[in-house]
């Protein structure tokens, strides 16, 4: 505290955050709505590996539960667009578990990233992915949506085999090797979030 008060006068509401060290926040976000989806049981896997770090608080975020209108149909004021916005600005960064839909993200991952803004903006993304090819088409998509959203995206990227990760493509049984990764790709976006908390 003095060490910065000295050097800054009065600190500011973000330093002293950064100075508290408060925990990052980070949000897993479940990009498939599909009724018979999968991306819950990835989701609540990653999160189990992220809990055991003990160096951010992880939440799983469910696109489903904010009940979205699909963008211009609407009044634009519902309260899930609102809710939606609210939990997006508590957040410091993104895992998003990514399945691919004709090569690419689904539409309700792509509606959701397009009923927010600023709230999206100096906050860093990893991705967990998944399909015939580790959803890595799919990704490779959504790292262009970040760049226009101003979400810095990190390298290491676990991607999860529907034919090998998974048990008649529904029941989801990881292969051991994803677990390094899976922290890899975590240091990464822990690292990044850390650093744009400074430029909000
Ligand atoms: C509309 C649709 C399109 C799909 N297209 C692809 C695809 O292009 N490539 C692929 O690897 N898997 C594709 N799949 C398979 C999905 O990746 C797989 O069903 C996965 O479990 C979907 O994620 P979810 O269960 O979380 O919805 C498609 C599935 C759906 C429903």
């Amino acid at each position: 505290m003095g060490f910065f008060s000295n050097l800054f006068g009065n600190s500011s509401q973000k330093e002293t955050e950064i100075m508290t060290n408060e925990k990052l926040n980070i949000g897993i976000i479940l990009g498939s709505t599909r009724e018979g989806r999968v991306s819950p049981q990835v989701g609540e896997w990653v999160k189990g590996i992220a809990d055991k770090r003990g160096d951010a608080n992880y939440e799983i975020v469910d696109i489903a539960d904010y009940n979205l209108p699909f963008l211009g149909t609407g009044t634009g004021q519902e309260p899930g667009i609102q809710s939606w916005n609210e939990k997006l600005a508590s957040l410091d960064g993104f895992v998003f578990i990514v399945q691919e839909y004709n090569h690419s993200i689904t539409g309700a991952l792509k509606n959701a990233l397009d009923l927010a803004r600023e709230v999206w903006n100096n906050k860093a993304a990893g991705f967990v992915s998944y399909g015939s090819t580790g959803g890595a088409r799919a990704v490779e998509h959504l790292r262009g949506i970040c760049g226009e959203l101003l979400i810095a995206d990190v390298r290491v990227h676990p991607t999860l085999s529907l034919f090998t990760d998974f048990e008649e493509m529904s029941t989801f049984k990881p292969a051991d090797l994803h677990l390094d990764n899976v922290n890899a790709m975590l240091d990464q976006v822990i690292a990044w979030s850390g650093a744009l908390k400074t430029l909000r």
